[in-house]
């Protein structure tokens, strides 16, 4: 695996790839890796032929008062996973090659951005979509893949690429959890042992909701106040939002017909956790 920091160099490499006619799948991360994120690069893996990865904790998707300069980072200890992994190139460029002194052009999706995690945090997807676009337009990939746990991420994603005719294929990769049920995250990393325990209510919540409608109940009103019940009994945690949404355009639906998505944001002590999970009134 050959580790690249600079723009210049990675696009020399890739456009040498390309020119052998080979196909290149990217996976763009912040690095602290996980089983989520590695299930994301074996697939890559397995269906293109060369795989990028790119580790950069992204400033433009922190707002003030997050957790930007705490964010977990072990580059030594990524680079050897993602090398045992099997991936070809790992990019890490540095905060001034992506945003040089004075960069003043970003990306917007408008109104999806505004719902459900946008509205606690507000800029984030705009910096998100920023980082990935560069991203995308660095690397060049056929196809890139994200993980489910980010759902709104995914679905701004891919909409992005759609209205930017972008040519580049998003895969998005089901969400990987602990034996208990918690959703793989470089967040869990800040959970004390208590906290961790707390964390499972934001898994069960999303079980009871599934559990609901597949006993005959679509009420989304009467799903929600229960999983918010469910929440509220456990002192450590807060409820951010609890959703129920229509799985394409993220508006909130009253009732579940076919597919649904119900979306959970709860602080665990100072740290906010997210998941979700497809209702369905077909299974
Ligand atoms: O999902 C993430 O880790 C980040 O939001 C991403 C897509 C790497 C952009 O910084």
């Amino acid at each position: 695996m050959k580790v690249i920091k600079k723009i210049d160099e990675v696009r020399r490499v890739i456009s040498g790839i390309k020119s052998q006619g080979k196909s290149v799948g990217f996976v763009p991360t912040m690095g602290y890796l996980h089983e989520g994120h590695l299930s994301l690069v074996r697939e890559s893996i397995r269906i293109a032929d060369v795989t990028v990865v790119s580790i950069f904790v992204n400033p433009a998707q922190f707002g003030p008062r997050e957790d930007f300069d705490e964010y977990p980072r072990d580059l030594d200890r990524d680079s050897e996973v993602l090398k045992k992994q099997g991936v070809d190139y790992l990019f890490v460029p540095e905060a001034d090659e992506i945003y040089p002194q004075g960069y003043k052009t970003y990306v917007e999706v408008h109104d999806l951005q505004d719902k459900l995690c946008g509205r606690s945090r507000p800029g984030h997807f705009r910096g998100v979509c920023t980082v990935v676009l560069k991203l995308f337009n660095i690397i060049d990939p056929d196809i890139s893949f994200f993980g489910q746990k980010d759902y709104q991420q995914a679905v701004i994603l891919k909409r992005m690429a759609k209205e930017l005719n972008l040519e580049v294929k998003i895969d998005v990769m089901p969400i990987i959890r602990e034996g208990d049920g918690l959703a793989l995250s470089s967040r869990n990393k800040y959970l004390t042992q208590e906290e961790r325990k707390a964390a499972l209510v934001l898994s069960r919540s999303l079980e009871e909701a599934k559990s609901m409608v597949g006993k005959g109940q679509t009420n989304s009103a009467t799903i929600i106040k229960e999983m918010k019940e469910m929440i509220g009994r456990e002192s450590l945690a807060k409820i951010d939002y609890v959703e129920i949404v229509d799985a394409e355009n993220l508006d909130p639906v009253a009732r579940v017909e076919k597919e649904a998505l119900a979306a959970v944001a709860v602080f665990i002590g100072k740290v906010r956790l997210i998941d979700n999970i497809i209702l369905s009134t077909e299974e």
